[in-house]
């Protein structure tokens, strides 16, 4: 960019020393290089569709943006806006969700169905108009409608602003890396027949790089994703987890990453040979062409932290190819494949996780208004006298569910909460949802049969505005430990502690980073163990908390802040736009 404004400069320098240059000319170039600094605004069309596509050997009529699949990649500049118009041609109802963006004022365009919006029936559209501010990195979309996001989701790379530059030398290349979870049936069909049996719903049959499987699938190594390289560059990786349901280990043969950023904040950069990510979370490291020029696997697979769950236990690879002279000889021979993780290995997570830091001292909000303290975990409905047995095919003939605090929530399905609040409407939702759980007992350890069954509710927890919160999110051993990547809408947050067992207030308060903790908005809260995170309630809306695991989401894994306005028009939410979905 700096180069650039020096050229347009040097060409306004050199049409002054042309006398024949008319004044007009020059005003107009002048213009167009001041114009550089200002935020420019991006159209784009969406038109959700099904469409033909073949993965493992079958071909699934699947609901995809534009007919790509993944779906287009949203370039933006940080203090960009976005205008998307999303057209629904399909036959579902569906929304979309712009994840981690922070959505400052704009909560009507965040997407989650029925939380801030209605769906989007079949014929009709929405547009949706947000500015990026103050965030720079990998983001991303997806659909935050049933299981659609399987298919339904796409990279969002914001730049820094024109006139600013990575804090680290420009990569020659940047990649997207979409980590998706295929299944060889149609999702909604997946999440629908859970919902019906209250089992567990089938598991996935592939994991994909960029919408593909790879190599080790039937059916697949002729499209297998290849990653150019060339030796000596250095090229950026915006990793994404889109799956559904896994969080996965990532990895590349013979190359080690750099970590520099994650969920659109920076990071102190630190190497790694392995990275693990939460579905929600993203990570941009850095590669470098040191090795021998040849073809190298990038390989995802699941970290399953889960006892005794059936789990898809597949591995997804793409190819790290070498562009130099060596490579058609070498291209020939099998790429090399990366030693992975054990799915089961919590101790290579947890140094990962341990490793993200800030790039420098950071304001972590200190004085704390909201203390809460969550417990977040899996749940057994007994079966309702009126059920049929097919109805109950959870374990010992009951129905899953899952729950914060004990409340499993129920999305309301004829408002959405933020309408419902606006315009004051009685009687979708309460605002007494639980700081604390209801009753103490020894979350990670074992648990009485008679904790398994939470309440079901539409409960808020309101937040006045620029109020500092601070929340531990503490998994249960309820059904199973788990490790649950828990997203918040609307906010970034300061994770600034995790550790394993029972939070304990006194002495962990030692562990807290307050100094340079990672930025995130989506954090994998440790298994059978807690992580502390903080932010201040500086945007209001309703905004929805909840684990990115979507079956955990079908289960009631989630709760809603509601936060209320400030003072003065710019602390308040915007007026809803005219053609937001009604129900
Ligand atoms: Cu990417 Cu509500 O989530």
């Amino acid at each position: 960019m700096q180069a650039s404004l020096r050229d347009q400069m040097e060409v306004i320098k050199s049409i002054f020393a042309d006398r024949h240059c008319s004044f007009f000319l020059v005003v107009m170039l002048l213009a167009s290089t001041l114009s550089l600094a200002i935020a420019e605004i991006h159209h784009h069309d969406f038109v959700v569709q099904a469409t033909k596509v073949k993965r493992l050997c079958k071909t699934h009529n699947s609901i995809t943006v534009n007919g790509m699949f993944p779906g287009p990649t949203l370039e933006v500049k940080n203090g960009d806006t976005l205008v998307v118009k999303v057209v629904n041609k399909a036959r579902y109802n569906v929304t979309i969700h712009w994840h981690g963006v922070r959505q400052i004022r704009t909560g009507w365009a965040d997407g989650p169905e029925f939380v801030t919006q209605c769906p989007i029936r079949p014929g009709g559209s929405y547009t949706y108009r947000f500015t990026i501010e103050g965030q720079e990195g990998t983001l991303w979309w997806h659909a935050h409608s049933s299981w659609l996001r399987a298919t339904v989701y796409g990279a969002i790379i914001i730049l820094p602003r024109e006139g600013s530059s990575y804090p680290f030398t420009k990569p020659k290349r940047e990649t997207p890396i979409l980590l998706g979870e295929w299944w060889d049936a149609n999702p909604v069909d997946v999440v629908r027949e859970a919902t019906r049996t209250g089992a567990a719903p089938n598991i996935s049959d592939a994991y994909t790089i960029n919408g593909q499987p790879g190599d080790l699938y039937n059916c697949s190594s002729e499209d297998t994703t290849i990653v150019p390289i060339a030796s000596g560059e250095t090229n950026l990786l915006r990793v994404i987890n889109a799956a559904l349901n896994q969080p996965l280990f990532f990895t590349i043969a013979n190359h080690k990453f750099t970590v520099i950023g994650a969920d659109a904040s920076y990071l102190k950069p630190f190497t790694t040979s392995v990275i693990m990510l939460g579905p929600g979370q993203t990570t941009d490291v850095l590669i470098s062409g040191d090795q021998l020029p040849g073809r190298y696997y990038i390989a995802a697979r699941a970290y399953q932290s889960t006892q005794n769950a059936p789990f898809d236990n597949t591995t997804a690879t793409a190819i790290l190819e070498y562009k130099s002279a060596l490579c058609p000889a070498k291209c020939t021979t099998k790429p090399v494949m990366p030693r992975l993780p054990a799915y089961n290995d919590t101790a290579t997570v947890t140094a990962f996780t341990r490793s993200l830091r800030s790039p420098r001292k950071v304001d972590v909000p200190t004085d704390i208004d909201e203390n809460l303290f969550f417990t977040i975990g899996l749940g057994l409905n007994n079966c309702p006298k009126n059920f049929r047995a097919r109805r109950c095919q959870g374990p010992n003939g009951t129905r899953f569910t899952a729950s914060i605090n004990n409340v499993s929530f129920v999305f309301p399905s004829n408002i959405a909460l933020l309408q419902a609040y606006r315009q004051k409407v009685p009687g979708i939702y309460t605002t007494d949802f639980p700081a604390k759980p209801p009753v103490k007992f020894d979350y990670t350890g074992n648990v009485s049969r008679s904790l398994f069954q939470p309440v079901r509710g539409t409960k808020l927890y309101k937040l006045k505005y620029g109020s500092r919160v601070q929340i531990v999110l503490q998994d249960t051993s309820i059904v199973t430990p788990e490790n649950h990547p828990m997203h918040l809408h609307g906010y970034d947050f300061y994770v600034i502690a995790e550790g394993f067992g029972n939070f304990n207030p006194k002495t962990h308060k030692s562990k807290f980073n307050l100094v340079d903790p990672p930025m995130r908005n989506t954090v994998a809260v440790p298994t059978n163990g807690w992580a502390v995170i903080r932010f201040v309630a500086d945007n209001p809306g309703v905004w929805i908390m909840h684990c990115h695991l979507d079956v955990h989401i079908t289960w009631g894994l989630a709760m809603a802040f509601l936060v209320e306005d400030g003072i003065g028009e710019l602390q308040s939410v915007e007026p809803p736009p005219a053609d937001l979905p009604i129900c």
